[in-house]
């Protein structure tokens, strides 16, 4: 979604403003432009398409001047153009505005501003924030900008900058992420660390309502009301390499092999030496709290929801509450029955999806007590939320989730081992069982990523197919739903998943000859059960690929092919599975010329609703 930079320091802002954005492409943009105060006036300069373009388009004549901000944009009002990128300035050029969010009352600020002449250029409802500070402007910056978000309605994160106050930018959030990194003699603004990270460590994360005044030298934080707020300055920890390709050909596929790394990252300290109980000291809950929880809402979109599909059932199945699953968008408005005996788990790896910011906010609002699992340290999720959970997947920059999910996968496993272990409503020796195939999974992910060979033959074999089906039944369905999920992203080929007990209710009417079904067989209790189901579609000549654990001599019985993961205990293994599909639908959309890692429409964090 859209990406935000600023500068403010002894250097030239344009480069940084320009490096800044290319670190935030992957957040997925339709459109880029800078502003640089350049002694005399802001100078804007933007154009639609990728950042290449506007590079192109100042080769030769970069602005000058150490005053600057950056966008890249995700078109919502008004369709990509150059008229309607980031910057937005006034009538005059006193005053430029980056913006992400949306202004929800920008129509009657737009009437109103035009009414008293001020002359709009753009479909869009950023300008508004630039005629209005124009508008209320008095000789003071900083009060008429805290005048104008007084009069504004919706999510933003923004950066303004002004002609009449050189060598100062202000910046504010609500519902959006924005940090400013701290330079020697220099200072930046971004909305996402990977723009920062190469010139600095040391950031501010802004909060709801916060308003900064960023010099080169100095940054003020207040609130609404003018009153300061002292920040405490945190450091990443983890450095510009880490959000790099690192000699992969892209951040997807380097993202699909660090899971190893990944998952043992997030399970390290949290299991007991003597595996006999997960320790989560980030929630030190006791059996009083567990059994005044009387249901648990799981809310997340996307990856993060299917991941939570896998968290219902390990939570039921060892913990004995009831759970309901639900997509973030749904929950928040469908009134919940949400009250102070539910718990509530969001599930998000950015913590800034916005959907599943308003369902925790929400279900806040109802009661619950809530937990958020992310993977983004000081997100808006991970402030908002009672308590957090980190994954510890490292920056994920592809679009398609795949560590995250994984990473996701883990902790829902941890949370519900660690319930269990509470309640008593396990055995000892199955947690201690579960705990050292937990262990396993790092290096079993490591063979499965081994030989991929065949998983590119078949991507080649099948990726221009227009349509694939992915079944399984239990833990095997939710997997498909993921693996499904993954080819439409980045491949674009239709892909649809089915519990494998429902197709002969309708979709089996479009199972026809050479159509691909990814068939998922590894949960016992369920197995006979979906080798009928691909009986069944092998009957309509549907061409199979079976997804099984190591040692299992049926599934290629009647599969066209099998890929084998290293065997594991049937709850563990989507950890498994679900590598060959994403492996899957990365090689396809190679074989399609699909952009992997930016596919069309889709943005990495989805900040607006
Ligand atoms: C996954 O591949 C997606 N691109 C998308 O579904 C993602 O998981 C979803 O938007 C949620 O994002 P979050 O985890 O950052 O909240």
């Amino acid at each position: 979604m859209c990406g935000i930079v600023g500068y403010v320091g002894d250097g030239q802002a344009a480069p940084f403003l320009l490096e800044g954005l290319t670190r935030l492409e992957y957040r997925g943009y339709d459109s880029a432009g800078i502003a640089v105060y350049d002694g005399e006036k802001i100078r804007i300069e933007k154009s639609v398409g990728r950042l290449s373009e506007l590079k192109k388009k100042i080769e030769g004549n970069v602005p000058v001047g150490s005053t600057g901000i950056g966008h890249t944009r995700w078109a919502t009002h008004g369709r990509p153009s150059d008229m309607n990128a980031h910057p937005h300035a006034d009538c005059h050029g006193d005053f430029a505005v980056v913006h992400n969010g949306i202004i929800e009352n920008y129509m009657t600020l737009k009437e109103d501003l035009i009414a008293k002449g001020h002359i709009f250029v753009s479909e869009t409802d950023t300008e508004v924030l630039a005629h209005l500070l124009e508008e209320v402007y008095d000789g003071d910056f900083e009060s008429s900008v805290r005048k104008v978000l007084s009069m504004v309605e919706g999510s933003y994160s923004l950066v303004f900058m002004s002609r009449r106050d050189p060598g100062m930018l202000i910046c504010s959030k609500q519902d959006n992420p924005l940090v400013i990194g701290l330079g020697d003699g220099e200072n930046f603004i971004a909305s996402d660390i990977p723009a920062i990270i190469n010139r600095t460590r040391r950031t501010y994360i802004l909060s709801d309502g916060e308003i900064a005044v960023v010099k080169k030298d100095a940054i003020w934080v207040t609130n609404h009301a003018g009153e300061p707020i002292t920040k405490k300055v945190f450091e990443v920890n983890w450095n510009a390499e880490a959000a790099e390709k690192g000699g992969y050909e892209h951040f997807m596929l380097k993202e699909i092999h660090e899971q190893p790394k990944a998952v043992r990252a997030t399970l390290s300290s949290r299991l007991a030496k003597d595996d006999s109980a997960v320790v989560l000291d980030e929630l030190k809950w006791n059996r009083g709290f567990l059994d005044s929880v009387n249901r648990i809402f799981i809310v997340a979109c996307g990856t993060a929801y299917h991941a939570g599909l896998v968290g219902k059932y390990y939570i039921e199945r060892m913990a004995r509450i009831p759970v309901e699953c639900d997509i973030a968008s749904e929950f928040r408005y469908r009134a919940p029955i949400v009250d102070d005996h539910t718990l509530t788990i969001v599930i998000s790896q950015s913590g800034e999806t916005i959907d599943t910011l308003a369902a925790l906010k929400e279900a806040k609002r109802l009661g619950s007590r809530t937990l958020a699992v992310t993977n983004v340290v000081g997100s808006s999720i991970a402030r908002d939320a009672d308590q957090v959970i980190y994954t510890w997947a490292g920056p994920e920059i592809a679009v398609a989730s795949t560590k995250a999910y994984t990473t996701q996968l883990i902790v829902m496993l941890l949370i519900a081992l660690y319930m269990a272990g509470i309640k008593e409503t396990m055995p000892q020796k199955r947690i201690a069982e579960l705990i050292r195939g937990a262990r396993e999974i790092p290096t079993q992910i490591g063979k499965t990523l081994e030989d991929v060979d065949p998983i590119k033959t078949f991507a080649k074999q099948y990726g221009f197919n227009e349509d694939v089906f992915f079944i399984g039944r239990s833990l095997d369905y939710d997997v498909a739903l993921e693996g499904a999920l993954k080819l439409k992203e980045i491949s674009y080929i239709h892909a649809e998943a089915y519990a494998a007990g429902e197709l002969k209710h309708g979709t089996l009417a479009l199972i026809v000859e050479g159509v691909p079904v990814i068939a998922l067989a590894t949960q016992k209790s369920v197995y006979e059960k979906t080798l009928s189901n691909i009986k069944e579609v092998k009957a309509r000549d549907a061409v199979v690929i079976g997804i099984a654990a190591e040692g299992d001599t049926e599934l290629k019985k009647y599969a066209d092919h099998v890929i084998y993961v290293p065997e594991a205990d049937e709850m563990l293994i989507p950890l498994l599975t679900v590598v060959p599909l994403q492996l899957l639908a990365y090689y396809a959309a190679l074989t399609r010329g699909c952009d992997v890692d930016k596919p069309r429409n889709l943005a990495k964090s989805v900040t607006v609703e």
